[in-house]
C-alpha cells in the first residue's frame, strides 16, 4: 500500500516534471487527452465486421439441454431448423454488438411476421414471445449490420429460404432419428447445398450423448453470397453426433402447456415403441 503510494507519487512527480519541460504543457496535455478520447470511443464504436454468421438451431437439440425450452406462444415449431441469428463478425473472432440505439420496431416487421413466426421463433423458457427474441437479435446484431430492421430480418428470411439444410440432410439419408451421424457427412450434405463447409456446434444432453445443434453459414457483407468460412472460426465439433428425433424434447422436459404435449403424443410414442 505505501509502496503503491510512492510509486503514484513518483509518477505524478515525473508527469509534472516531464509536462513542465514542454513548451506548451497545457497544450500537450490536452492533445494526449484527446487522443486518448478518441481511441476510446473509437474502440466502443467500432462496428466494424467482415462477414456475417446465419446462425440456425435444430430445435429438439435445444430443447434436449439441461435446461429444456419452452415453445413459443404462437405454437410448436416445425420440424426444421429454426433461424437463431444473422451475426455481424470479424475475421479474427471478435464482433460488433449492441451498435447505436436504434429501437426494435415490430412495425418495421408487416408483411412478415407470420414467415418470422414460423421460420425464427424462441424456444428459450424467459420468454415465450418471438418479438422478445427478435428485439433481442436486432439490439445486440442487427444494429450493428448496417441494415433496416425490415432489411436485416427480410435478408436473414432469404438466407433461410435460398438453403434448406433440413432438407439437404434429409437428401443425403441424414435425418433426426437419434442415430448418430459422422461430422464429416453432415458437413459434405451440407457443403453441396451452401458450395462452402458450414460450422457445426454440438450440445450434450442430460446423458451426455452429444448432438447436433446449430450450423453456421458464414455469408459476405451483402447478407446473401455464402462464402468460406475464415480460418478463426473453428468447428468445435468432430467424430459423430446425434440427431435427436424432434418431438422428444416435451416428454423428457416438461413444457408449460397442454397442447404441446397433445402435439408431440404421436412422436413420443413412436420413440417409445423403438425403445
Ligand atoms: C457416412 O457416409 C457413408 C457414405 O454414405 C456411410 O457409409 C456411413 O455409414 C456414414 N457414416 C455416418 C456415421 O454417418
Amino acid at each position: 500500500m505505501d509502496l503503491k503510494l510512492l510509486v503514484l507519487g513518483f509518477l505524478i512527480v515525473a508527469a509534472y516534471w516531464s509536462a513542465e519541460g514542454d513548451a506548451d504543457p497545457q497544450a500537450k496535455s490536452s492533445r494526449l487527452l484527446r487522443k486518448r478520447d478518441s481511441a476510446r470511443r473509437k474502440r466502443k464504436s467500432d462496428n466494424s465486421f467482415d462477414y456475417f454468421l446465419m446462425v440456425q438451431q435444430w430445435p429438439a437439440s435445444y430443447c434436449d439441454t439441461k435446461k429444456g425450452c419452452c415453445f413459443p406462444v404462437t405454437g410448436e415449431p416445425g420440424p426444421f431448423f429454426g433461424i437463431h441469428g444473422l451475426w455481424p463478425n470479424r475475421n479474427d473472432g471478435t464482433y460488433p454488438s449492441s451498435c447505436g440505439n436504434e429501437a426494435f420496431d415490430p412495425s418495421e416487421l408487416a408483411g412478415v411476421v407470420d414467415h418470422l413466426n414460423t421460420k425464427w421463433g424462441t424456444l428459450a423458457c424467459k420468454s415465450r414471445y418471438n418479438e422478445d427474441f427478435w428485439e433481442h437479435e436486432w439490439s445486440k446484431h442487427g444494429t450493428c449490420s448496417g441494415l433496416t430492421q425490415h432489411q436485416y430480418f427480410q435478408a436473414s428470411l432469404d438466407l433461410y429460404n435460398n438453403f434448406d439444410i433440413t432438407g439437404a440432410l434429409r437428401n443425403a439419408g441424414i435425418v433426426p432419428d437419434d442415430r448418430f451421424y459422422s461430422i464429416a457427412n453432415i458437413t459434405s450434405a451440407l457443403t453441396e447445398l451452401l458450395g462452402f463447409a458450414p460450422q457445426i456446434e454440438c450440445n450434450k444432453d442430460p446423458e451426455g450423448n452429444r448432438q447436433l445443434h446449430q450450423v453456421y453459414i458464414c455469408v459476405a457483407k451483402d447478407a446473401s453470397t455464402i462464402i468460406e468460412c475464415p480460418a478463426s472460426i473453428r468447428n468445435p465439433c468432430q467424430g459423430s453426433v446425434q440427431f435427436p428425433v424432434y418431438g422428444s424434447a416435451p416428454s423428457r422436459h416438461a413444457v408449460s402447456t397442454v397442447e404441446v404435449h397433445a402435439s408431440s403424443v404421436v412422436m413420443t410414442e413412436s420413440i417409445d415403441s423403438e425403445l
